[in-house]
């Protein structure tokens, strides 16, 4: 599909965003490319690593809104769900390259990135709350494990943004690489990592994430709450909002 470019090379599956007329939001259709890239990886001996990027500038801007708009389905329906559970259960290592904007999802999903890679601009942002939903991908749970509960508060609950200096001095991010080499660069580790025997980087990424059925449990629990909210007065009220300021202006 259009929205999504898939290549493989030397070891490296990449993907790359490129629905760059709408800040490379997230479709189902692109949803559903990358669970079939993801699979494709782990299905092929050849891929020891992918690298997920955007372009023009930007990573995401997120979940599409109006696809949540227009969504009366249950979570378990949604691509994005599928997406995200089959994230978490990702077997080759996964390197993100962030330029520009990171939201929602854009954010999230470096939570389950084995690497990660910002340019200087890089900008990230959860504003669930603000759209009247809840935090997804297991964020309620890895982002208070990985940088704290405060932090993790200030990020989910008032929908703070952070760039990229900060994501760096988190933890959240392993380098800040100018824009101009950031996709080199995530290009190289990921062949690098590809080189190496498979066997021991796979049992080495298994016991560095530990027991992971935690993990399951609660998206299971946000996904039920972000159906919910997903129905709410105040979340359809957001997405209007947002889609009437995003109406073309002629
Ligand atoms: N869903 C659907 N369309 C989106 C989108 C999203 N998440 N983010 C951006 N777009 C579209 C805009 O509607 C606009 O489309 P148009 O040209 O047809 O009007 C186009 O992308 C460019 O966005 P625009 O808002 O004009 O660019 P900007 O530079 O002023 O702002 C953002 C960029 C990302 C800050 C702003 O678009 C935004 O806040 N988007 C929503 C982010 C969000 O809340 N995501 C969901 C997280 S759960």
């Amino acid at each position: 599909m259009n929205d999504i470019e898939i290549v493989k090379d030397t070891g490296v599956l990449t993907i790359t965003l490129r629905r760059t007329d709408k800040k490379n939001a997230l479709t189902g259709a692109m949803y559903e490319a990358m669970i079939m890239a993801f699979n494709d990886a782990d299905g092929d001996a050849g891929i020891g690593a992918i690298v997920l990027r955007g372009s023009g500038g930007v990573f995401t801007a997120g979940n599409d809104i109006g696809d949540f708009l227009a969504s009366a389905q249950t979570p378990s329906d949604m691509a994005a769900w599928r997406f995200v559970e089959r994230l978490a259960t990702l077997e080759t290592p996964l390197i993100a390259a962030i330029e520009g904007l990171a939201i929602g999802i854009g954010t999230t999903l470096i939570l389950h990135c084995d690497l990660v890679y910002a340019a200087p601009d890089a900008r990230f942002r959860m504003p669930f709350v603000d759209l009247g939903l809840v935090p997804e991908a297991g964020s309620s749970l890895l982002l208070p494990k990985r940088i704290g509960m405060a932090k993790a508060s200030e990020f989910l609950m008032l929908g703070e943004s952070f760039d990229a200096a900060e994501a760096h001095r988190l933890g959240l991010v392993n380098a800040i690489v100018p824009n101009a080499d950031l996709y080199a660069h995530a290009a190289s580790r990921a062949a690098a990592l590809a080189a190496k025997p498979r066997a021991a980087v796979a049992t080495t990424r298994r016991l560095l994430r530990g027991n992971r059925s935690g993990l399951a449990a609660r998206m299971r629990e946000e996904a039920q709450a972000f159906s919910q909210a997903l129905q709410s007065d105040e979340a359809r009220k957001a997405f209007m909002d947002f889609m009437m300021r995003a109406k073309p202006k002629s």
